[in-house]
């Protein structure tokens, strides 16, 4: 540990942060700002410090937590601790504690002051996630207010000038990392399957180079899951005295075991192959890597004006994206990079990503700023101001869902909508179908929607069984679509007695088991939540059960107002919002029925724009619950 290149710069660091409010660290990944910085400023005043540090990601900040309690001997949950969505592991005694941005921001809405801490360090700056934007602007406004509260600003590449001219008197430091010459490759020609080129690339490395793990870019958990299935079916047919392969995926979606095991050395005469998302480009250091491979794609939330939901686009990366994967290869000795693209492809790279403010619905952003108590949206303290059209959507939004009123201010509902985990759609069905007395059969589909990948794409050979497997728990939903087959899955799901049994379902069914049986803990969650907001949830109406359907499916529509669609001749539909056309995707049990109208949950665009998580609607419902909407956008229609 002694040579972590940020214990070069302790004295200077300790003198900044002893001297200014605001710090702003740059420094490349690996140089251990994660890990040693939070010690650090604890060290400076033992008895006094309580240190917020935030991440993007869950991932990182439970394995940071752990690392630390490590390093500092201490069970975790004590001394050092963690918070992201639906977890809390630390007690009134955690003076360091590591949380999603979301989860402080909340915090914040709770306690404008953040009192409760003498330190926030906002890490992973670069990242510009939204809420990391939304947390800066806050923060910069507390530090001049209140006494007692030092900042610091962590960042893994070096344009920090946005940084410094945001937070006035903030002081710079950079920590020099350790770095070793990697080099590169291109490939002379553009490739189709990625998923085959890393494999193969993998194969090659594992044959012709010396000892060194790999570590593999891929875009999401498909391509992960497709690249781990082959590597391993290669893995044992390993020519004489080349070591064996042990692939091991890294998304954010894996079980918090399966991600630590990427952590963990393998044995002899073995090449562990780490096949992750962009996760492993700066918040996650895994050890040991000598071998980098790059497909040159990762996967952005894009807000899709047009069908009003954010969606997750396979988009090409940035120039310093590459250069932080490129670097990965580099830590601990000389390395080589593989780039799955031809140089002239990485010329055209734009040189940094967007911010994902100037991409993304900023409705959750809009409505923490109203809650608290922020009324000119244009006018704030942005890092970066959204632009006027996102914003004027946005508020749109946001009265749509009664979350404001006609004057523009946060009601009684908002206000709830914004403590809520959740984003504000699914926030305010859960609100409404309290008032409609269903909220147990709504935080069964809630919590479903709050997990990705829960229900997986049958491999094409098993598809016809799976399909046979599932059709009694769609036929059980009336013809009410796919949120009720959800509830229906985890009401079977409840009633299995044994873990073997429930695992041995999820299989025939192809249900991720481990995202089920987290569904029953998120649900645990968000009852919690209700219950601390006063919420009264146990007022449980009794309905026949296809009225029940109908009430479901209505008090979602008061969420997902704008996400409907009419029914067209051609069997194709057009969303009532901005009349574009929307097929239903071929794995919705809506898919292939006719319907007049349906509202969608989710959206994908592959070949062509896919509405998934399909319920079919009546006219009457919208007419009932959002006039003004329908004959505003009819009207428009004609
Ligand atoms: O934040 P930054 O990227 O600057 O570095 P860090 O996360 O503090 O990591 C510092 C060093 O600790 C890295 O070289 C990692 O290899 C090591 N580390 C580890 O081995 N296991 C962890 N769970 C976290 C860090
Ligand atoms: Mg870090």
């Amino acid at each position: 540990m002694s040579q972590l290149p940020i214990l070069s710069v302790r004295d200077a660091l300790e003198q900044k942060l002893r001297q200014n409010k605001i710090t702003i660290l740059i420094g490349e990944t690996g140089s251990g700002k994660s890990t040693q910085v939070p010690q650090i400023i604890q060290a400076l005043n033992p008895k006094h410090e309580r240190i917020a540090v935030t991440q993007p990601r869950r991932v990182a900040a439970i394995n940071l937590a752990k690392r630390v309690a490590d390093e500092t001997k201490t069970k975790l949950g004590e001394l050092v601790g963690y918070t992201v969505r639906f977890q809390n592991m630390s007690n009134a005694h955690t003076r360091i504690k590591f949380l999603t941005d979301g989860m402080l921001l909340r915090e914040l809405m709770l306690r404008p002051n953040l009192g409760q801490y003498t330190t926030v360090i906002l890490d992973e700056a670069h990242e510009r996630t939204v809420v990391t934007d939304l947390l800066m602007g806050f923060l910069n406004d507390i530090v001049q207010k209140r006494d007692g509260l030092r900042i610091v600003v962590m960042s893994a590449t070096l344009d920090a000038e946005k940084f410094t001219h945001f937070f006035k008197g903030a002081q710079v430091l950079y920590v020099q990392g350790r770095r070793f010459p990697v080099e590169r490759h291109y490939l002379p020609t553009p490739v189709e399957d990625l998923v085959d080129a890393t494999v193969r690339t993998a194969i090659q490395i594992n044959i012709g180079e010396p000892t060194g793990d790999i570590l593999a870019f891929l875009s999401g958990q498909e391509d992960i899951d497709k690249a781990t299935d082959l590597l391993n079916s290669v893995s044992s047919a390993m020519p004489k005295g080349v070591p064996e392969i042990v692939p091991l995926p890294l998304y954010a979606a894996l079980p918090p075991q399966q991600q630590q095991n990427v952590f963990d050395k393998v044995g002899p005469n073995k090449r562990k192959v780490v096949l992750a998302t962009n996760i492993a480009e700066t918040s996650l250091t895994i050890p040991g890597v000598r071998y980098v491979i790059d497909g040159g794609t990762h996967k952005v939330k894009v807000w899709r004006h047009d069908l009003g939901l954010d969606s997750l686009l396979t988009t090409p990366i940035s120039k310093s994206n590459a250069a932080q994967r490129l670097g990965r290869a580099g830590r601990e000795a000389p390395g080589k990079c593989y780039r799955l693209y031809t140089e002239h492809d990485y010329h055209t790279l734009r040189p940094q990503g967007e911010p994902e403010i100037e991409r993304c619905d900023v409705s959750f952003p809009i409505l923490t700023l109203k809650s608290a108590g922020v009324d000119d949206i244009i006018g704030w303290n942005w890092l970066e101001r959204p632009k006027k059209g996102a914003i004027m959507t946005a508020l749109t939004q946001l009265y749509l869902l009664k979350a404001l009123d006609n004057e523009g201010k946060i009601t009684h509902l908002g206000k709830k909508m914004a403590i809520l985990p959740l984003p504000p759609h699914l926030s305010s069905v859960l609100l409404h179908a309290i008032d409609s007395g269903i909220t147990q059969p709504v935080l069964d589909i809630v919590s479903c929607l709050s997990i990705e990948n829960l229900i997986m794409n049958p491999h094409p050979d098993k598809r016809e069984e799976v399909n046979d497997k599932r059709l009694p728990f769609v036929q059980a939903s009336g013809n009410m679509g796919d949120l009720i087959v959800l509830r229906n899955y985890v009401l079977h799901y409840q009633s299995l007695k044994s873990n073997d049994d429930k695992r041995e379902w999820c299989k025939e069914l192809c249900i991720n088991a481990r995202a089920m049986a987290n569904v029953e803990d998120i649900r645990k969650q968000l009852e919690r939540y209700l219950k601390s907001n006063k919420d009264n949830i146990d007022n449980g109406k009794q309905f026949a059960p296809s009225d029940l359907f109908d009430e479901i499916v209505k008090c979602f529509l008061k969420g997902f107002v704008g996400n409907t669609a009419l029914s067209m001749p051609d069997r194709t539909f057009r969303t009532i919002s901005s009349g574009q056309t929307i097929n239903i995707h071929p794995s919705s049990c809506v898919f292939g029925k006719k319907v007049e109208a349906i509202m969608y949950t989710e959206y994908i665009f592959t070949t062509k724009a896919y509405a998934r998580m399909v319920s079919p609607i009546q006219l009457e419902w919208l007419q009932a619950i959002a006039p003004h909407y329908l004959s505003r956008r009819s009207a428009g229609d004609e």
